[in-house]
């Protein structure tokens, strides 16, 4: 699968194509997601970080910019590294944080407001594009790498039409 297109209708949309995509991951992937405030890009987060059995809240890391989990990744004990970048000021501050060493091929990292790093932040495997459509989201993967090619080829998700 090249490219997957679906429409959420509501937040349990949402939060089922979270788990479906956290039991999908793989090992070493870089997600940029991509969507407007309010979105759904942290409620995504939070049920793929859920599935993959964080037990506890997932907040959007504003002020901190990164939230380790550790969690499943296709079986096996790995860390997800949730980053939310709107708030850094300039890329060199993605820099001096060491937030590229998070970026070692072993973990998952999730990153919201990707832009906000450009130049400095590791190419993605997959994108997630969200959009507010109606009362619910449309969403776009579209994986850029084997990588992420391979996750979309895993994904089971039937959209609740
Ligand atoms: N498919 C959906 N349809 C309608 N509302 C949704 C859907 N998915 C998430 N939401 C709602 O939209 C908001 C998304 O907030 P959040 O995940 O924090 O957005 P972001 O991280 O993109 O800024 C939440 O209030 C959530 O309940
Ligand atoms: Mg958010």
């Amino acid at each position: 699968m090249q490219h997957f297109k679906s429409h959420l209708h509501d937040e349990a949309g949402t939060a089922a194509l979270g788990a479906a995509l956290s039991r999908a991951l793989l090992p070493g992937m870089a997600i940029y997601l991509h969507g407007d405030l309010g979105a759904g890009k942290t409620a995504l987060t939070r049920a793929l970080l859920h599935a993959a059995g964080h037990v506890g809240p997932v907040k959007s890391p504003t002020y901190t910019l990164s939230e380790p989990y550790r969690v499943k990744v296709d079986g096996k004990p790995a860390n997800v590294v949730h980053f939310d970048l709107y708030r850094m000021g300039s890329p060199e501050e993605f820099l001096d944080a060491g937030f590229r060493e998070d970026f070692n091929g072993e973990n998952v990292c999730i990153v919201e407001w990707p832009e906000k790093a450009d130049g400095v932040l590791p190419p993605p495997d997959l994108h997630v594009f969200l959009t507010v459509a109606g009362s619910g989201r449309d969403v776009e993967l579209q994986p850029s790498s084997a990588l992420g090619t391979s996750c979309l080829q895993r994904l089971q998700f039937a959209p609740n039409l």
